[in-house]
């Protein structure tokens, strides 16, 4: 055996570089270093999130970390003949990832860590500024702690975009002892995977969050709700579970302060309504995912009755660095009040997708263009969808619209959680207009009529005018308008309230789509 010291390689275990190959590369890499006697250790990292170069493996070298990709299982061998755990030189070499335009123009804060630690390593989290955020909060009163997340600006990365100080003030506030924290860890929303990102790559941040949640409302115990298609996230938090217990930052006393606070993965089976989150606590009670009406809010009265914070993951993951680095810190970045940064996905018809965390006020034009690269078919941008399958339709006449609430908001859009998804000039935006009312027929939870009734009629008025000439569906037109006015009004949640987005900014954007056969 050679006497060399094992030569690190990060291989992605995100589950989208998994899609593309990462795991063969892993086996491959491991299965031919042991036949040349080469000794390496594999770490199976998250994703840098520039996808488009999955899987992406970084060697750490004497000069620092030096990626290549995307790499096949069939590269193996060439790599390495070409001095791969050395870094050298190869077609497939990138150098400094983090040097890579893509990621040195990024502000990336909640995702500093992605890609770049061992998701299953707690020492490895600390010595990147892990456990800072609570190591302060710790220190400081209740009170305080809310304070911080209220000073910072911060709202709810989940969709519906709610300060998350007052939300964690109301729960401080209630006089009683059994509160709760979750996490809503759903994702429901289309083209949207930071909080899978997270999850993966930089799981005890998640953990953090939710720790320093509990200090600050009072609530000892923790669940994350999670998707059952996301798989490598639970085996990934499962992982980093474990070693927060060992190594006493969850459980009873943690970190001998005599505070309590743990928390516990449920599964969902995967529907988009158990992501609201009235659907998501009756879910995790053990009950059908159906919407609860309000009030009382969950603040008041959540899960198993008691006051329960629900914070989307990325909401929670962006805490430890507010209690770290401070309030100001954090609201320094973005505009008006959209403050600090946000991780937007980037996916659909695009050249470059992958994850772009910058300060609120990026354009969609600097994301589709700068970042994105256009289309992968290499036609023009027809339009692009903001905010998972509730969001508007912006057609390209309105890329010039900063990727922040309200301006959104003007534009009769809404940025969700930050899914941006991109269509080139072939796409049919009556049909687009159709699957938004088939989506929400799919996953209405049928408990209120506008939403059940009207999403399966607009369905039916769309395939009417597709089957008709320009001109002939006049009256059509205004129904669907009327339709959408009434889920718009009467629903008794977002799902059937919002549908009407995509549907109205198809109608308003590209209206000479309705009636083409
Ligand atoms: C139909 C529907 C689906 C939703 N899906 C999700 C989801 O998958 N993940 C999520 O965090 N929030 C989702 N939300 C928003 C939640 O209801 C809630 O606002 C959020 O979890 C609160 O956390 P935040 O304040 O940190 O955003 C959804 C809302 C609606 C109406
Ligand atoms: S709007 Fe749809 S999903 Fe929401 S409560 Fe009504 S039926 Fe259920």
């Amino acid at each position: 055996m050679s006497a060399r010291a094992p030569v690190t390689v990060y291989v992605p275990g995100d589950a989208g570089a998994v899609s593309l190959g990462a795991d063969a590369v892993a086996s491959e890499l491991a299965r031919e270093c042991r036949r040349r006697e080469l000794p390496v250790r594999i770490v199976r990292n998250g994703s840098r999130g520039l996808y488009w170069l999955e899987p992406l493996i970084e060697v750490v070298t004497a000069a620092g970390r030096v990626a290549y990709g995307p790499v096949r299982d069939s590269d193996v061998m060439d790599l390495l003949d070409a001095g791969l755990l050395d870094g050298g030189p190869h077609a497939l070499l990138l150098g400094d990832i983090g040097n890579h335009d893509w990621l040195r123009s990024q502000q990336r804060l909640t995702a500093a860590r992605l890609g770049i630690v061992d998701p299953a390593d707690i020492d490895d989290y600390i010595a990147h500024g892990g456990y800072e955020g609570l190591s302060a909060a710790l220190t400081m009163p209740p009170q305080d702690i809310v304070r911080a997340v209220t000073d910072s600006g911060l709202r709810g990365r989940g969709g519906a975009a709610f300060p998350t100080g007052i939300k964690w003030q109301t729960v401080h506030d209630q006089p009683v002892a059994q509160k709760y924290i979750a996490c809503n860890a759903d994702e429901g929303d289309s083209g949207t995977f930071s909080d899978r990102m997270i999850m993966e790559g930089d799981p005890f941040a998640l953990i953090e969050g939710m720790t320093i949640a509990g200090l600050a409302v009072g609530a000892t115990r923790g669940y994350i709700y999670l998707r059952v298609e996301y798989p490598h996230a639970a085996r990934a938090l499962a992982q980093a579970l474990r070693a927060a217990r060992e190594h006493g930052y969850l459980g009873r006393n943690l970190r001998d302060s005599g505070r309590d606070f743990d928390i516990t993965v449920r599964l969902g089976a995967g529907a988009y309504i158990c992501g609201e989150e009235t659907s998501m606590l009756e879910s995790l009670e053990g009950r059908r995912g159906e919407v609860r009406v309000r009030p009382p809010l969950p603040a008041i009265k959540g899960l198993f009755g008691q006051p329960t914070v629900v914070n989307n993951v990325i909401t929670l993951a962006t805490v430890p660095l507010i209690l770290a680095r401070g309030a100001a810190f954090y609201r320094d970045f973005g505009t008006g009040k959209s403050r600090g940064t946000i991780p937007l996905q980037l996916a659909g018809n695009v050249k470059r997708g992958g994850l772009v965390e910058r300060a609120f006020g990026l354009t969609v034009n600097q994301l589709v263009y700068d970042y994105g690269g256009g289309t992968a078919t290499g036609r023009p941008v027809r339009a692009v969808q903001i905010g998972g399958p509730l969001g508007a339709y912006l057609p390209e006449s309105q890329f010039d619209t900063p990727l922040e609430y309200e301006a959104l908001a003007a534009r009769d859009g809404l940025l969700g959680h930050g899914g941006v998804v991109v269509f080139d000039d072939s796409i049919n935006m009556a049909r687009m207009a159709r699957y938004a009312l088939e989506f929400c027929a799919i996953e209405s939870c049928g408990k209120c009529t506008p939403c059940r009734v009207g999403s399966t009629r607009g369905t039916e008025l769309i395939d009417r005018m597709l089957t008709r000439s320009n001109g002939e569906h006049a009256g059509d037109l205004a129904l669907l308008d009327e339709l959408c006015d009434t889920m718009a009004n009467g629903s008794l949640c977002g799902l059937g309230g919002l549908t009407p987005f995509p549907v109205r900014s198809a109608l308003k954007h590209f209206r000479e789509d309705f009636g083409r056969r």
